[in-house]
């Protein structure tokens, strides 16, 4: 039997975020027509100014807050009754305010990961509706939040994300040398956020798996291993929804197994992409000798030491089509793309008629 997922006040019939994507790969047209369809929609905040209107080479934090509440007004007038929220990065410089942006613009969830997100139930403090959900690799990093939110804010989170280093797209949660080798258990850390909650807490929330979920089988493989919801990004990307150039999509449909792998961000966190460029993609920022040009990241090797590539704008080259010097994240599962589909067929094939029919 199909079960909805209710996060926090907001509830929507299929259990599925579309995962955030950046930079401006989940913008609002494709979390609008996610919405649209009944699942969540989150647009990725991460660098969305450089791409607008607003920015003027110089202003990349004002220009960033305006586009991320141009985004949610759009997405909205595509799903006025959608359940829209916004994946907030940690690691971001401007994090404090692009939080306070979301509540702004009516962003009913906060999804936050790429670093433990502490304080941001005292960022929302003044908008209750707004749901909090953390993205964590690991049953201690659960726990680390949890006791945080709960001394300091009296606060619990209202959803849980498990992502799986192993097939997730874009920064992952672990060490690069763990990654790959086995040691990690998804649905064993699914399992155990699950259990702490329950135990320590009494709380019963959705923890929801992401990270390699492409189809249906692997949706239902998820809920029966205990997972509440899924999120998948790398699916969306192969929409005709999906906010990137249509470039970026090809390249998802060319690739092969052996095309995706894993580079070390100047973030200092390793992540999941396409690598047949990455030297193209460094070598691009020394022979133009690129200075970092906005510190959008709070620790970034770049901004210290001109070390590897300026990540904001080699993400933002990949989502205009550069597909030379562009740095083109996916998840492990990039490969399986074999056309492009809208969002509707995606949600028809992993949520049957006949299965809604009976519900
Ligand atoms: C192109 C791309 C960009 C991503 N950008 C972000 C991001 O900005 N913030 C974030 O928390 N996760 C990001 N992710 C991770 C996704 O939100 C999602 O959790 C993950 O990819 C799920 O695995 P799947 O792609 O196998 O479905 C990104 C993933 C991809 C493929």
């Amino acid at each position: 039997m199909l079960e909805g997922l209710t996060i926090g006040r907001h509830s929507v019939p299929f259990p599925i975020i579309q995962g955030g994507m950046g930079v401006r790969v989940s913008g609002f047209r494709l979390a609008g027509h996610v919405a649209l369809s009944g699942g969540i929609g989150l647009i990725a905040a991460a660098g969305l100014g450089l791409g607008s209107e607003h920015y003027d080479g110089k202003n990349f934090f004002a220009a960033d807050r305006q586009a991320l509440l141009d985004e949610l007004r759009k997405a909205y007038e595509i799903a006025p009754d959608g359940i829209i929220g916004v994946n907030c990065m940690v690691a971001v410089s401007n994090y404090d305010e692009v939080v306070r942006a979301c509540c702004e613009g009516g962003a009913k969830l906060i999804v936050s990961g790429a670093g433990l997100p502490m304080t941001l139930p005292g960022l929302t403090a003044d908008y209750p509706d707004v749901a909090l959900v953390p993205i964590v690799s690991s049953v201690k990093a659960a726990e680390l939040i949890c006791r945080k939110w709960h001394k300091s804010y009296q606060r619990l989170p209202d959803a849980i994300v498990v992502e799986d280093p192993d097939t997730a797209g874009g920064h992952l949660g672990e060490k690069a040398e763990r990654i790959g080798t086995g040691q990690y258990d998804q649905y064993g850390t699914v399992r155990g956020v699950k259990n702490y909650l329950k135990e320590k807490w009494k709380l019963e929330i959705p923890v929801i798996a992401a990270g390699g979920i492409w189809d249906r089988q692997d949706l239902q493989y998820a809920l029966a291993q205990g997972a509440d919801a899924v999120q998948m990004g790398t699916r969306f990307v192969v929409t005709e929804e999906c906010d990137v150039d249509e470039a970026f999509k090809q390249a998802y449909l060319n690739c092969s197994k052996d095309d995706i792998g894993l580079i070390m961000s100047p973030a200092g966190l390793p992540g999941r992409a396409l690598v047949a460029n990455i030297d193209q993609v460094r070598q691009r920022d020394l022979d133009l000798d690129v200075r970092c040009p906005s510190a959008c990241l709070k620790k970034c090797t770049y901004k210290t030491g001109q070390e590897r590539f300026c990540i904001v704008h080699a993400l933002d080259r990949a989502q205009r089509g550069d597909m030379d010097t562009g740095l083109i994240f996916c998840g492990s599962n990039a490969w399986k793309a074999e056309r492009i589909s809208t969002v509707k067929e995606v949600f028809e094939e992993l949520f049957p008629l006949e299965e809604r029919a009976a519900c």
